[in-house]
């Protein structure tokens, strides 16, 4: 039985004093969620890691956004797993489509970093999902089987379901216009379809999560689809009230 997973991205949102706030204010949302089986995360700027580390209820999922896939040298800019593992966060958002959109994030590289994070036994969330353009073309399923087939490669079969998937097609992403439950499902299915192809059972293990202007009055909805093990959200996820009310949403 898969466990279900809401984790916040934060983005470009928050000073440290805000994030410290927030993680002192969800310690009971981690608590009620913990006491009903459901995992729950927020992935906080560089910055704010360490005081949200500090300040959370330790069952809180703390991720990164972003990591370089080696350890240290002449990048300028960049932050390493090791002083990630350092201050004890495990978790990291890897391909996200801003990153791809803004920062050149290929598949080729997502997929260094996920080399680099199982091999490490962290967890990458790693994001694929269609523009807005290829879903008009028709193009969703080619579009993502081309992010897992390159940004998937040379993994083991074993270690598979320590990644988890996050479907996000573009279009909905700060948009409003969330995917129906419909079409996040069945992407969601196709994505397992093809990681069993390349990984084995494993895939069955393995949490695939959909994002996409997920809200506390849709989060339900997505969540009691059978391929569908979480949700990572963006702006919903920033206050207090309606992080507490997806998860108190997805439970009730
Ligand atoms: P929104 O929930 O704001 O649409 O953002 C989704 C997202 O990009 C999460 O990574």
């Amino acid at each position: 039985m898969r466990k279900k997973l809401l984790l916040g991205n934060w983005k470009m949102n928050k000073t440290v004093g805000e994030a410290k706030a927030f993680a002192l204010a969800c310690r009971s949302i981690v608590e009620f969620a913990g006491e009903h089986g459901v995992l729950v995360g927020v992935a906080p700027t560089y910055l704010g890691l360490q005081t949200v580390k500090e300040n959370a209820d330790k069952h809180l999922i703390v991720a990164a956004q972003n990591v370089h896939f080696e350890d240290k040298g002449a990048y300028t800019g960049e932050v390493s797993v090791p002083m990630l593992k350092d201050i004890g966060v495990s978790w990291v958002i890897v391909g996200h489509s801003e990153r791809r959109t803004y920062d050149n994030e290929t598949n080729e590289k997502c997929n260094k970093k996920i080399v680099k994070l199982v091999h490490e036994e962290m967890t990458p969330v790693y994001c694929v999902g269609e523009t807005l353009e290829q879903f008009e073309k028709g193009l969703t399923k080619k579009v993502v089987e081309k992010q897992l087939r390159v940004g998937l490669q040379s993994l083991c079969e074993k270690c598979i379901d320590k990644v988890v998937i996050a479907y996000e097609p573009v279009w909905s992403i700060g948009t409003g216009k969330n995917a129906s439950k419909e079409i996040a499902q069945d992407v969601c299915a196709f994505i397992r379809g093809i990681v069993r192809e390349m990984y084995g059972e494993g895939a069955e293990r393995m949490l695939i999560l959909y994002g996409g202007s997920v809200k506390p009055e849709n989060i339900k909805a997505y969540l009691t689809s059978p391929d569908i093990d979480g949700a990572l959200v963006g702006g919903a996820s920033l206050q207090i009230d309606s992080y507490r009310a997806m998860v108190e949403n997805l439970i009730g």
